[in-house]
């Protein structure tokens, strides 16, 4: 069993950080578009044996330090009684849509282990299965709130901020709902196997502080202490987590997935010793950069981090559709073949008193 990703969220890990991508399973590879042909989103998020195969193909593919579990932020909405559409062009549709504070009082909340069984049917064959560690997730409820009430139209959270200002008080019980039923979907995930949790809060680092702090914080935390007392690590990610780094600190999460907007270097000082970072190579150079830039910023990620044993090499963000699979092994190659010198040098000692 690789351990290597558990290591570094206990600062164990000494040769070299562990390896993973945000939204590796997917989109980029062949072998998932030949499935994603014959079906809809929806009938591939709701198959355990789809869910198990995607969750594999970037571990057989690359031989990553960790798998995350093939499913979207939005499948909680199911337990709303609510349907979620892919559309392509148009991003994730909701319905019946939510647009007055009548609608939410008619959400229909169901169980979550009833409805989201598929998943965890999927989980206990993937824990058989895996020879590394599988993450599981949830969105933010801020996040998965906004796509709930913009439904296809992400145009900068214009019908979120409307509620915030017209109908704070409804807003914060739909939260709260969400996050209620988020609790019970994380507790279905750990107890079905997964070793660690990522909370993905894509959009609430899109808000002002002041939002940020009423609108956001207050759920992230909730969660966060729920993983927590289950004893299990958790990373939180948002696309601006590097901007709002105090208040991520702030929540105690085991670590703190950054989005690359700010230089590594003085937030590993920040959060020297406490917390875990995981991060930050652009997206965008892996999509279109060459294997030789590819491997350059890789290493400079490697150097600035390699007397940190609590950190993990990850993107700033998901990976996107076009990245060509040879940049990525390009990528895994230079992260699992560097070795720390500092840390080298300690473990060395180390075993020379031993
Ligand atoms: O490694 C993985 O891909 C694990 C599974 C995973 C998916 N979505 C599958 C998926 C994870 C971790 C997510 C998270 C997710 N989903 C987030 C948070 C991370 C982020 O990127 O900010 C968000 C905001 C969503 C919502 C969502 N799901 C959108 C906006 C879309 C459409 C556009 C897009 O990103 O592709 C999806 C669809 C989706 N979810 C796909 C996959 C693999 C696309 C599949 C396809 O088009 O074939």
């Amino acid at each position: 069993m690789n351990e290597r990703f558990l290591e570094a969220l206990r600062f164990e890990n000494t040769i070299r950080p562990p390896i993973w991508i945000m939204r590796q399973a997917g989109r980029y590879l062949p072998a998932y578009q030949q499935i994603r042909e014959k079906h809809s989103l929806i009938e591939m998020f709701e198959d355990p044996e789809i869910i198990v195969k995607v969750t594999k193909m970037p571990i057989d593919e690359f031989g990553l330090d960790a798998a995350i579990l093939f499913s979207d932020i939005l499948i909680i909405l199911k337990t709303l009684g609510q349907k979620v559409d892919f559309q392509p062009g148009i991003g994730p549709v909701i319905f019946p849509k939510i647009k007055t504070v009548e609608d939410i009082k008619q959400l229909q909340v169901e169980n979550v282990e009833k409805s989201l069984s598929f998943i965890s049917r999927a989980i206990r064959t993937l824990t058989q299965d895996l020879n590394c560690p599988l993450i599981g997730f949830c969105g933010g409820p801020f996040t998965v709130l906004s796509y709930l009430l913009e439904s296809g139209n992400t145009d900068k959270l214009k019908t979120t901020k409307r509620w915030i200002y017209e109908n704070p008080e409804p807003l914060k019980a739909l939260l709260n709902l969400l996050t209620e039923q988020t609790k019970s979907y994380l507790k279905m995930q750990i107890d079905a196997g997964v070793q660690a949790i990522q909370i993905f809060d894509s959009w609430s680092g899109c808000l002002s502080l002041t939002h940020f702090r009423e609108f956001a914080k207050p759920y992230l935390q909730i969660l966060v202490d729920f993983v927590k007392d289950l004893k299990i690590p958790v990373l939180v990610f948002s696309r601006h987590s590097s901007l709002y780094f105090e208040d991520f600190m702030d929540l105690g999460p085991t670590g703190i997935s950054l989005d690359g907007s700010y230089p590594l270097k003085p937030l590993l000082t920040k959060a020297q010793g406490s917390l875990v970072l995981q991060g930050d190579l652009d997206p965008e150079l892996l999509a279109f950069g060459s294997q030789d830039q590819v491997k350059s910023q890789a290493l400079k990620i490697l150097k600035i981090t390699s007397d940190y044993p609590g950190f993990v090499f990850n993107l700033g963000h998901g990976i996107l559709p076009m990245t060509p699979v040879e940049n990525v092994r390009a990528l895994v190659e230079t992260v699992k073949t560097f070795k720390r010198p500092g840390l080298t040098k300690q473990l060395l000692e180390a075993s020379n008193k031993g």
